[in-house]
């Protein structure tokens, strides 16, 4: 197969929604479609169970386990399938976070009960800030939910989305008889109690014809009608140029746990979700059909085995071909690596592998040598654009509790942070350093294995930060950016990069800092220009 062909034949994306949402369900589903996997149940081991939020051990053991579903592979028709895993476990929303640079287009799942919710709402900001595709999949139609109009008005408001639905419910919950497919003019019905499966999907071209009232009763018909008329006079047309810019998305109906509306959402899913897509580096475009390999690391998995601190690092190809034991310049430390044994995902098993392509994720062995956000080259001083850091919701200071060992605590904290477990926040004023996390489980995290894979004791103090807010002077030199900088200094710290962060104390102080210095801006990413 040629080189192009093999870039067009691949779609690598993400699943995102709020945890319960139905995430593993679905992603359990389209494995089951690709025939990856034999049986429902399978995937359940990638979850992070909330039974489990006080027992940090037993979610390291979890994240163990899911390195091997980290990337799940398959074929379906003719088209080679990467699901990038994103943990659902709110503690760990940064690798999500991360995962979303390397993902060509996703799905976003939300609960037809439940609707919109926080974790979404942060998921899809990220998203929309990159211009990423987005599909919505609304869950659990076998349930009584929202309406349907409501629904698609709140992901418009909530999610600051443009939708166009591609399909909608006939009946919900008790009455859901099953979905019209707008895209593919056809319906499928659910059968009887059970609702297990699809009894029938019947093309039907003409909404107008009386076959529809023998199919789904004369009141569901005359529902279906007008719902159809409305969403022909509210919502565009389709427009896949439009879902490719990122300015447009198409909403699907199903229940994951049914298997309903599944297929139809992978069938169009295949059809119109973009194959790799080029990549702006700071230097230049880098487009996915060039012949020489460029990626990017976006994930580290570390410590499989304590004892060796091996590290899995998650390459995600750009462009050209990933070969083993072929010299690949890694940019930062501008050195030539070799890897012998480059792990492709593959269902849900990892194996070596001679050749990738653009699209395709590459797990390499790793001894320390790489940080996120490194990238590899044949030879050009490349860097792909850096990953954002957003504000952590908690911040501790740490401090030594091993006078003897502090090369082992900065070395540790450094390769923690290397790995994105947490960010690291020095202040301006004093030196000292501050742990910023996402959720307050991280602490444990990092302390534990401080101490087991380090050799490292540590201590934490409250520090209380309401936001972590990156600062952007108009003018670095003016007197105003030096008067914030002088009154504002036991607030201010250096991020990792070496970027000024403020470090606003309440949400009554960050609103008066930004009235009083209007020309410093402060932006809750890292990312801003
Ligand atoms: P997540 O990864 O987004 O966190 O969600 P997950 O797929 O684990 O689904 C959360 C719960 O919602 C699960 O129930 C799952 O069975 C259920 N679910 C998913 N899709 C549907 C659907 O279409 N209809 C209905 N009615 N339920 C659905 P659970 O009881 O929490 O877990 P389990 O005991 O079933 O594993």
């Amino acid at each position: 197969m040629s080189f192009e062909a093999e870039i067009a034949k691949r779609r690598t994306f993400g699943i995102i929604s709020h945890p319960d949402a139905g995430k593993t369900t679905l992603t359990e589903k389209l494995l089951l479609f690709g025939g990856a996997i034999q049986e429902a149940g399978a995937v359940k081991s990638n979850k992070i169970k909330k039974s489990a939020t006080s027992d940090f051990m037993e979610i390291e053991r979890q994240r163990g386990i899911s390195v091997a579903t980290s990337v799940l592979a398959f074929l379906y028709r003719g088209k080679k399938i990467n699901i990038l895993d994103t943990p659902g476990h709110k503690d760990f929303a940064e690798d999500t976070f991360r995962t979303l640079t390397a993902v060509d287009s996703v799905i976003v799942v939300i609960d037809v009960a439940k609707g919109v919710e926080e974790q979404t709402e942060k998921l899809v900001e990220v998203c929309r800030m990159r211009n990423i595709p987005m599909i919505v999949f609304i869950n659990k139609l076998d349930r009584e939910g929202k309406d349907a109009f409501d629904l698609l008005d709140e992901v418009e408001q909530k999610l600051g989305l443009k939708v166009t639905p591609l399909s909608f419910p006939i009946g919900m919950g008790y009455d859901f008889k099953g979905i019209y497919n707008i895209y593919e003019k056809g319906i499928n019905l659910f059968s009887g109690d059970s609702k297990k499966h699809i009894e029938e999907s019947i093309s039907f071209s003409d909404i107008q014809s009386p076959e529809l009232e023998k199919i789904i009763g004369s009141a569901a018909a005359e529902t279906l009608r007008e719902n159809l008329e409305l969403v022909e006079g509210v919502y565009p047309a389709f427009d896949k140029a439009a879902y490719l810019e990122g300015t447009q998305q198409p909403v699907f109906f199903g229940s994951a746990l049914n298997n309903f509306g599944v297929r139809e959402l992978l069938d169009c899913f295949i059809e119109i979700a973009p194959p790799p897509r080029d990549k702006k580096a700071e230097e230049r475009m880098v487009k996915a059909n060039e012949d020489k390999l460029t990626g990017f690391v976006f994930k580290i998995h570390a410590n499989m085995d304590p004892k060796h601190r091996d590290r899995l690092a998650f390459v995600k190809i750009v462009s050209g071909t990933f070969e083993r034991n072929k010299p690949y310049l890694h940019v930062r430390h501008n050195k030539k690596l070799k890897f012998s044994s480059p792990n492709a995902f593959f269902a849900e098993k990892k194996e070596i592998v001679d050749t990738s392509y653009p699209g395709d994720i590459v797990g390499l062995h790793d001894t320390g040598n790489f940080k996120i956000g490194d990238t590899l080259t044949e030879g050009e001083n490349l860097h792909y654009k850096g990953i954002p850091s957003f504000s952590p919701e908690h911040f501790r200071y740490i401090n030594n509790a091993d006078p003897m060992k502090s090369k082992q605590l900065a070395k540790g904290i450094d390769q923690l942070m290397d790995e994105g477990v947490a960010q690291l926040f020095t202040l301006e004023l004093n030196g000292r350093k501050v742990i910023g996390t996402v959720g307050a489980l991280q602490y444990e995290v990092i302390q534990y294995r401080l101490e087991h894979e380090y050799g490292a004791k540590c201590t934490y103090e409250p520090f209380p930060v309401h936001k972590a807010c990156w600062v952007d002077p108009e003018d670095p030199n003016n007197e105003e950016f030096k008067e914030f900088k002088r009154v504002k200094q036991k607030f201010l710290a250096k991020d990792k990069r070496g970027q000024l962060v403020f470090l606003a104390d309440s949400a009554f102080s960050l609103q008066m800092t930004q009235q009083k210095y209007p020309s410093v801006k402060l932006h809750f990413t890292s990312e801003f220009d």
